[in-house]
């Protein structure tokens, strides 16, 4: 197996964790004999500051022609005045609308080593599994008339849907229950919005292809406070780009951190790969930073891009078992009254890594 991926760090935390990832991918390869094609380009607050563009050319290039794209993240306090369409984040949204994918899987669930340190009680959390598909080219961020008119004192942004955008996700969102367990959650605000009207007819009238999956709808005022409640009542969860990126970080807390939070975006000509966290610029350039979603992000590489399922459980199974053996980074420690044995972002990276190589020996 051969895998060309194009690898864009990013900004503040996003070289830490996505040299982790990276490492664990080498290792991976490397022990069942696979060639990972691996090329480095910027992206972001890095590229602003050397090539004068959040997205370069090159980068783009080098993007359109790789089996796969592992994005760390971008952002920094230091744009934080630029125009939207000068910032590092642009160069992001510049790099999903070119690879076309627009069904962004993030995946959350609860690992039961991990119950200690979350914010919610065990019984909340327990068996929570959870699939967000959010739409990830639409609504908006991409909608337009978008302006900050300065002479008006006025600005505006424009969601917008067509019938089209919303049957490709949810069709993708449908699918995957029919592999789970057959409930899907559509989340909306038709309460208020045309647009989620537009939303929830279309989503009824796809549901009809697949009618041993049972839909259900919620308001995502409503949904933001079911998820901390009963995060187990939810397998797939759909939504629309905005609303699938504040409830997949409010997700977070089911986990333990947003640091272990791993994304894949399918649906375009080529896959995108990122963790769900930022560039953290608070933790940057100190080593605090969990690798762990980014390493699991690399999992979902080696499951939708290489057709390595036993590869991708495999790490799966090894951030498991670092966890199950007390290790942990400072966000899922805290302040750590159960005495966790606390790592860096290249220990844990490491850990991980030799975990995998023993079970990959072994298997
Ligand atoms: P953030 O996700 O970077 O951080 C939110 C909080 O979570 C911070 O306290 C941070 O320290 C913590 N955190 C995040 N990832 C962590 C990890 N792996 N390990 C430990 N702690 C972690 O969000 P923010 O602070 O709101 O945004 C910072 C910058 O990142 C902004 O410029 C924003 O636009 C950008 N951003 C980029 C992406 C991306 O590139 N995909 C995603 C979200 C935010
Ligand atoms: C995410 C991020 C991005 C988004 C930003 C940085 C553009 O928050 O991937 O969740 O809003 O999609
Ligand atoms: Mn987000």
């Amino acid at each position: 197996m051969k895998l060309k991926i194009l690898v864009a760090a990013g900004d503040g935390i996003g070289p830490e964790v996505t040299n982790e990832a990276v490492a664990v991918l080498k290792e991976v390869a490397q022990l069942g004999g696979h060639t990972l094609e691996l090329d480095a380009r910027r992206i972001g607050g890095v590229a602003i500051v050397q090539d004068g563009t959040p997205l370069p050319a090159d980068t783009l290039a080098a993007a359109l022609d790789s089996d796969a794209v592992l994005l760390g993240a971008v952002g920094g306090n230091e744009f934080n005045s630029l125009a939207p369409d000068k910032r590092p984040e642009a160069g992001l949204l510049a790099i999903r609308a070119a690879l076309g994918g627009f069904a962004n899987l993030r995946p959350a669930f609860a690992f039961k080593e991990l119950a200690v340190n979350s914010p919610l009680r065990p019984e909340i959390i327990d068996g929570a599994d959870i699939l967000f598909v959010r739409e990830l080219l639409g609504g908006l961020y991409f909608g337009k008339p978008r302006e900050w008119n300065r002479m008006s004192g006025e600005a505006w942004n424009t969601m917008r849907y067509t019938r089209g955008e919303v049957v490709r996700v949810a069709r993708v969102a449908f699918k995957l229950a029919q592999g789970r367990r057959k409930k899907l959650t559509s989340v909306d605000k038709a309460n208020v919005l045309e647009v989620s009207q537009l939303w929830r007819a279309t989503v009824i009238e796809v549901a009809a292809e697949f009618p041993d999956v049972t839909l259900e709808h919620q308001y995502v005022d409503a949904m933001s406070m079911h998820l901390m409640n009963q995060p187990r009542s939810y397998d797939v969860v759909l939504t629309e780009n905005l609303f699938g990126d504040i409830l997949s970080d409010e997700s977070a807390v089911i986990t333990g951190s947003l640091g272990m939070l791993p994304s894949a975006t399918i649906g375009g000509k080529i896959n995108l790969y990122e963790p769900v966290h930022g560039s953290a610029p608070d933790i940057a350039g100190k080593g605090l930073a969990n690798p762990l979603g980014a390493i699991l992000t690399g999992a979902l590489i080696l499951r939708h891009s290489g057709e390595l399922e036993a590869e991708a459980a495999a790490i799966e199974a090894s951030v498991r078992k670092v966890l199950e053996q007390g290790f942990r980074t400072p966000d899922l420690a805290r302040s750590n009254p159960q005495g966790f044995k606390v790592l860096s972002t290249i220990e844990m990276g490491t850990k991980v890594r030799e975990t995998v190589k023993t079970l990959l020996v072994s298997a």
